[in-house]
C-alpha cells in the first residue's frame, strides 16, 4: 500500500479541484452543487471521468467505486480516507473492457470494491493511476438499523447532448434536482442512455450519460435496473456488454458473467430493495434492432431460463423472514401496468412470474419506466377471475395507503428522454362492472413471430388499477422522492412518504427549471419487529451480519 498522509490526501483532493467536496465532507452532507465535479477539461486520456458509486450488498460496509478512462491505465486504484483519521486505505481497482460490436471503439472501465467500511460514516476516495492526475469523490455509508432516509427515483434518463436521438436538456435537469433532493441513494428504473437508438455512436452516447450523472453518481450511490435500451445490438449474447462494463452491482448469487448485476438485492435501514430485469420475462421486443435488418429486433425474453424468477422467490423469502426489514421495494424496466396509450403498456410475462412472488411475499412497492410518464396504481393484490391476470384492486384508498393488504406499483418514466407519453388510454365510460370509467389499457399478451423488433401489444383491458396520471403535457418531465420514517417503536406503524415532481422543458437560457410537486401520498405498514422485536431488533445487528467486502 503507498503510504500517504491524511493530510497530505486532502491536500491532493484540493489540488484536483474538488476542495469544496472535501470541506464538505468534513462538516455536513447536505451539499449540493452539481457543477462541483466536472472536472476541468484535460487532453491526459488517462484521466478518470464517468465517475459514479453502487452500494455492495450491504450498504453500511460497503461501496463500489467505477470509473471509466480513454487507455489502457497503470495501477487503478482508489485511495480511502475517511475525514476524522480513523483509516486510510488503497484498493486496487479491477478493469474491465469490451469492443463496441458495431462501430469497433474500445470502452475501458475500472471499479474498486471498499468493504469493511464503518457504518454511517463519510469517506473522501482518490481515484488514482500511475502517471495520472487524481479525481476525488465522497460518500457516506448507510448506519446500522432503522433510521429515517430519503431516495430518489426515475427512469428514461438518456443524456443531456441533443445531437443524440433520445436525448433532451432535462436529462442535466432531472440530475440536478436529483442532487437538489439530496437523496441517500437513487434508483435509475432502466433506459438509461438510449445509446442502442444511435447505433454507430453508442460509446459516445454512454459517456455522454455517464458523466451527466457523475455531478450526483459520484457522491450518491446510484443503483440500476437493466431496461430495452440496455440491450445492444453486437454487445455481447444479451447486448449488456456496455452496462455490464461500467456498472459494478451486487452479486445475483450467479457465476455466469452474462448475468453478473442485471438482478440484485441490497438492505439500507428497514428496506429491502430488490432490481430485476424485466427484459427476461417481458414479451415485448422494444430493445435493439439489427442495424442491417431493421425488422429484426434482439429479443432475450427467457435467457436466465427462470433461474432470475427462482432467485427472487428465494430472495423475497429471506427478506421477509428478517425482522429487520419492514419495505420490500421492487424496481424494474417495463410496468405491470400502464395505461399509457402512447407508451408501451402492461405485460402479461411480468404478470405471470414476478406478481405472484409479490402476492406470496408482500411486496409494497413496485417501481418502473418505460412509458414516458407517470401513473400509480391502487393497492392490488391477487388476480381478478376470467381476465389476463389482471391485478386485483384491494383499496381505492389514495391519500394514505396501507401496503399491509398489498402492493402499489408506480410508473415513474420521464426522466429526461426526449419523447414522452402522457397520452393515456380513452376511458371506458362505466362499462366495467365495477369500476366503470377506467381507461383502457394496453396489453403484451405472448412472445413476437421471430424476434419482430416492436412488436405491438396485443391485449386490451380496462385499467381498474389505475389510481393517479399525470397528463400534463407542458411538465412531461419528472422524477419521485420517498422519505422513509421507520417508527418509534417495535411492532407500530412506519411510513413513506412518496412525492412525484414533475417539470417544464429546459432550455439553454433556463437549463433548471423548478420541480414542481404533482403528487403526494403516504404508505403505511406495520413494522416487523412487533413479536420479540426486541430480541432480534436493531441492536442485535452488528458484525454478525457483516459479509466479505467483494461485491
Ligand atoms: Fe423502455
Amino acid at each position: 500500500m503507498e503510504s500517504i498522509s491524511r493530510r497530505a490526501f486532502l491536500r491532493g483532493a484540493a489540488a484536483t479541484g474538488a476542495a469544496s467536496g472535501a470541506a464538505a465532507l468534513l462538516g455536513s452532507r447536505a451539499w449540493a452543487a452539481p457543477a462541483l465535479w466536472k472536472q476541468p477539461g484535460s487532453t491526459d486520456a488517462s484521466v478518470a471521468d464517468q465517475l459514479h458509486i453502487a452500494y455492495g450488498a450491504d450498504p453500511s460496509s460497503q461501496m463500489m467505486v467505477s470509473w471509466h478512462t480513454d487507455t489502457s491505465v497503470s495501477r487503478p486504484r482508489i485511495l480511502i480516507g475517511s475525514p476524522r483519521g480513523r483509516m486510510e486505505v488503497e484498493i486496487p481497482a479491477e478493469t474491465r473492457s469490451y469492443v463496441d460490436g458495431i462501430n469497433g471503439v474500445e470502452t475501458i472501465c475500472h471499479h474498486a470494491r471498499a468493504g469493511w467500511l464503518e457504518p454511517n460514516t463519510s469517506y473522501v476516495y482518490q481515484v488514482l493511476a500511475d502517471g495520472a492526475a487524481p479525481v476525488t469523490g465522497t460518500f457516506t455509508t448507510a448506519p446500522l438499523g432503522r433510521f429515517p432516509f430519503r431516495f430518489t427515483s426515475v427512469g428514461d434518463l438518456a443524456t443531456p447532448n441533443t445531437s443524440w436521438k433520445k436525448s433532451s436538456l432535462n436529462a442535466a435537469t432531472t440530475v440536478h434536482q436529483i442532487g437538489q433532493f439530496n437523496p441517500m441513494f437513487h434508483l435509475h428504473n432502466g433506459d438509461l442512455s438510449y445509446a442502442n437508438n444511435n447505433e454507430s455512436s453508442q460509446p459516445a452516447v454512454w459517456a455522454d450519460f455517464m458523466n451527466n450523472i457523475q455531478s450526483v453518481a459520484s457522491n450518491t450511490p446510484w443503483m440500476t435496473a437493466l431496461g430495452n435500451h440496455e440491450s445492444e445490438w453486437g454487445n455481447g449474447p444479451l447486448g449488456y456488454a456496455s452496462y455490464q462494463t461500467r456498472f459494478d452491482l451486487p452479486a445475483t448469487g450467479s457465476n455466469r458473467p452474462a448475468w453478473q448485476g442485471n438482478w440484485y438485492s441490497f438492505k439500507v435501514g428497514s428496506a429491502f430493495i430488490v432490481s430485476l430485469d424485466a427484459n427476461d420475462v417481458v414479451y415485448q421486443n422494444s430493445g435493439s434492432a439489427d442495424p442491417d435488418n431493421s425488422a429484426v429486433g434482439l429479443y432475450i425474453h427467457g435467457y436466465s431460463n427462470g433461474a432470475q424468477t427462482a432467485w427472487l422467490d428465494r430472495t423475497l423469502a429471506g427478506a421477509r423472514r428478517d425482522p429487520e426489514v419492514d419495505w420490500i421495494i421492487v424496481f424494474f424496466h417495463q410496468p405491470v401496468m400502464s395505461s399509457s396509450s402512447s407508451g408501451a403498456g402492461g405485460d402479461l410475462g411480468l404478470r405471470r412470474t414476478f406478481m405472484p412472488l409479490f402476492d406470496k411475499y408482500g411486496v409494497d412497492l413496485a417501481l418502473c419506466g418505460h412509458d414516458h410518464d407517470y401513473e400509480r396504481t391502487y393497492l392490488v393484490k391477487g388476480t381478478d377471475p376470467g381476465t389476463e391476470l389482471r391485478p386485483t384492486v384491494v383499496s381505492q384508498d389514495t391519500a394514505t395507503v396501507d401496503t399491509d393488504g398489498g402492493h402499489l406499483h408506480m410508473v415513474i418514466g420521464g426522466g429526461g428522454t426526449s419523447g414522452h407519453d402522457d397520452v393515456y388510454g380513452a376511458d371506458t365510460a362505466g362499462t366495467d362492472p365495477i369500476y366503470g370509467g377506467d381507461p383502457i389499457a394496453q396489453l403484451y399478451l405472448d412472445t413476437p413471430a421471430d424476434e419482430v423488433f416492436g412488436n405491438a401489444a396485443t391485449g386490451r383491458e380496462v385499467a381498474t388499477w389505475s389510481a393517479v396520471r399525470d397528463p400534463d403535457t407542458t411538465h412531461p418531465w419528472g422524477l419521485a422522492t420517498f422519505d422513509v420514517d421507520p417508527g418509534d417503536h417495535p411492532g407500530g406503524r412506519t411510513t413513506i412518504s412518496v412525492s412525484f415532481y414533475h417539470t417544464p422543458p429546459a432550455t439553454v437560457a433556463a437549463p433548471f427549471p423548478a420541480p414542481v410537486l404533482f403528487d403526494r401520498f403516504t404508505l403505511t405498514k406495520t413494522r416487523r419487529d412487533g413479536f420479540g422485536g426486541h430480541r432480534f431488533g436493531d441492536r442485535g445487528r452488528r458484525d454478525r451480519d457483516r459479509v466479505p467486502a467483494t461485491r
